[in-house]
């Protein structure tokens, strides 16, 4: 007979709990590939921006095979989270190959879209073989703001009938968008709007600066802006509170790693990067990838992001000392982007890691010791 109760465990719970009992191993847990870069919209502050129809990055992309033939391979090493993102994911004619394919692997699957290009197949498909869950980002709640951001005609109707169709195939779906100067004013209204459709919901508002060379500071809000629409989610303190507390974890068990190591991120240490093209890297944003997975194994890969792991910081600068980096989203990827160099302070960041600080009362109370980086 079953016992009469077990215990519930949520995804994060279980990943939290596998961590925990990795202590410092490195072990590939999750993937996120990069089905492809080329997208239908055409967003003002779009790191990636390749077009839907270019067809010599078309070409390159891996086939339906090769991404099969992958994602086998990553199974066996022992994958079981794959987030897929773009680009956009739908615009692949094989995605429904590629997500049965994965699904079969038995990979825990997070799909990123911009919902667009839904059909009832692929619905009918996810409503069959859920996915952990589906995230729609809403680029504005209106038409006339939704497609100034994306810059095509109509695409703001079929978002939302992507949204309604994943509603009622009861597919597991949350909303984002991002906060910046475009949609500053509908922000706070889509909050409204997800909790009418009982859809989870947030915003990032941290915006990268692009690969593709077009500058994009003047798209961010100012940090009281922006500290201000997080705080007013009543998710925001207790989540930073909980990133100060782990960082501040590590720092005691390990000290001298974040003043010593280049990257102390979960990049290489739990999770990867596979780009359209089969190249491996840390994350999303570390370009160009260091190691071909058309023409090596997953495992070799896995220790070339280990070797990188590796590299030492090669000056002294003020984030490797201050004490807000819990809850700082500056990373060497956002310092390359931001200036060319991956040591280095990212202004835009310090400024709302200082003021996420005086939210939660973190300055006051360590005053005393604070270093904080930019001061
Ligand atoms: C690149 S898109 C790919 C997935 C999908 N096509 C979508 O629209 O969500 C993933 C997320 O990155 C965000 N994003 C794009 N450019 C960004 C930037 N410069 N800084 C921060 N986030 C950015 C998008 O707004 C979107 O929420």
């Amino acid at each position: 007979m079953w016992p009469m109760s077990c215990e519930e465990l949520t995804y994060n719970q279980l990943g939290e709990n596998i961590k925990a009992r990795l202590g410092g191993q490195r072990v590939p847990l999750s993937v996120t590939v990069g089905l492809t870069d080329r997208c239908n919209l055409w967003c003002v502050h779009c790191f990636v921006h390749d077009p839907a129809r270019d067809q010599e990055l078309r070409a390159r992309e891996l086939t339906t095979e090769q991404w099969i033939d992958l994602f086998d391979r990553l199974a066996e090493a022992g994958c079981f989270w794959m987030t897929m993102t773009g680009g956009e994911i739908l615009l692949r004619p094989d995605f429904a190959d590629l997500y049965r394919h994965a699904k079969q692997r038995g990979f825990l699957l997070s799909l990123l879209t911009n919902g667009t290009l839904l059909t009832p197949e692929l619905v009918a498909l996810l409503a069959e073989w859920y996915p952990l869950v589906v995230e729609i980002t809403l680029y504005g709640l209106t038409r006339e703001t939704y497609e100034a951001v994306t810059g095509v005609a109509g695409a703001y109707d079929r978002c939302l009938r992507g949204v309604r169709m994943f509603l009622e195939a009861r597919v597991p779906l949350r909303l984002k968008t991002i906060a910046m100067v475009p949609t500053r004013h509908e922000v706070r209204a889509m909050y409204q709007f997800a909790a009418e459709l009982g859809v989870e919901f947030r915003h990032d508002g941290v915006l990268f600066q692009t690969f593709h060379g077009k500058d994009i500071r003047d798209l961010r809000l100012p940090p009281e802006e922006l500290v201000a629409l997080d705080f007013a989610n009543p998710k925001a303190a207790p989540d930073l509170r909980r990133l100060d507390d782990r960082y501040r974890d590590l720092v005691e068990k390990a000290p001298h790693d974040f003043q010593e190591y280049l990257y102390t991120c979960g990049g290489g240490l739990r999770s990867f990067y596979v780009d359209p093209y089969g190249g491996m890297s840390l994350c999303q944003m570390t370009r160009p990838a260091v190691y071909d997975l058309v023409s090596g194994t997953v495992e070799e890969g896995w220790e070339v992001l280990g070797e990188l792991r590796q590299r030492r910081v090669s000056k002294d600068f003020a984030c490797l000392h201050c004490h807000l980096a819990g809850i700082c989203q500056r990373c060497p990827a956002f310092s390359f982007l931001e200036h060319g160099d991956p040591e280095t302070v990212v202004e835009y960041a310090c400024a709302i890691a200082r003021l996420r600080a005086q939210e939660l009362g973190l300055v006051d109370s360590m005053a005393k010791e604070l270093v904080v980086a930019g001061s």
